[in-house]
């Protein structure tokens, strides 16, 4: 069944009055606390609208998909942990209280939309390892199928940033999950990076594994009688890759 409308919202900085800005649909807001979603911003919606239009093409829909990923990759590293850090500066010798990160870190991409992500994640992040699992989602049931997985050995020792775009059903990030908790990787030590999620596979996800927390662009009205995201975008990986 498909949920109820989005919200609508005035879009734009604070000190905007609402007359002067336009209304757009924005995120759903779900009382979970381990879902993040990225603040609704003019340049974001922007982004999304842009992406989600059926008559944008394969080159306009990478560079803009691209631009929200980093986004996304940028808000996920706010949620890795850091520890004190004061360095000296150039100017007299004057010092300065920071933070620097702690722990070790790898991305894991569901195959194949998620490779999408991993440039962003190099970009920021240089050199790190990057991890695959194969998953499918069959056309027919929408019940995911596990192929084929690649990690880093080292991987239970390390801070997971898993990568999909797209989170309808949850099954295939649910699978995801139940694979790197049986390499050993705490829960609480995934990040699930998420460009477009539906409200029911959120929940579910949320339930089943309350630890993991998701950082999503974000929450969409449902899903249809096929189990794609509405209004969502179509097929991300068709349309990131092939279409
Ligand atoms: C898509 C998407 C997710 C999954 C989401 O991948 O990238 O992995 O479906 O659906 P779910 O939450 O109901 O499991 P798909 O299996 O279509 O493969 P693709 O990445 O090759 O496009
Ligand atoms: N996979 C997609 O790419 N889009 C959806 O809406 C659902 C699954």
């Amino acid at each position: 069944p498909v949920a109820e409308r989005a919200p609508s919202q005035c879009v734009g900085p604070d000190y905007k009055a609402a007359s002067e800005k336009p209304q757009a649909t924005v995120s759903k807001q779900l009382d979970h606390e381990n879902v993040t979603v990225l603040s609704q911003t003019p340049q974001l919606i922007a982004l999304l609208t842009m992406i989600r239009d059926k008559n944008t093409n394969r080159a306009d829909f990478i560079f803009h998909s691209n631009r929200i990923i980093r986004l996304l990759v940028e808000e996920g590293l706010n949620h890795l942990p850091v520890i004190p850090h004061t360095i000296t500066t150039p100017v007299n010798g004057l010092t300065y209280a920071g933070v620097k990160f702690e722990g070790k870190i790898c991305g894991v991409s569901i195959m194949r939309a998620g490779e999408a992500m991993e440039q962003a994640l190099r970009e920021c992040c240089r050199s790190v390892r990057i991890g695959k699992i194969l998953i499918q989602r069959d056309e027919d049931t929408s019940k995911p199928r596990l192929f084929y997985d690649k990690l880093p050995e080292d991987i239970s020792n390390r801070w997971v940033l898993l990568l999909d775009p797209m989170l309808a059903t949850g099954g295939s990030a649910l699978m995801a999950v139940d694979v790197l908790l049986s390499k050993g990787v705490p829960e609480e030590r995934i990040l699930f990076l998420n460009l477009i999620a539906s409200p029911e596979g959120t929940a579910s996800f949320a339930k089943k594994f309350p630890k993991v927390r998701i950082v999503t662009s974000f929450i969409d009205q449902g899903l249809n009688e096929k189990n794609y995201i509405v209004p969502g975008l179509g097929d991300f990986g068709d349309r990131f890759y092939t279409l």
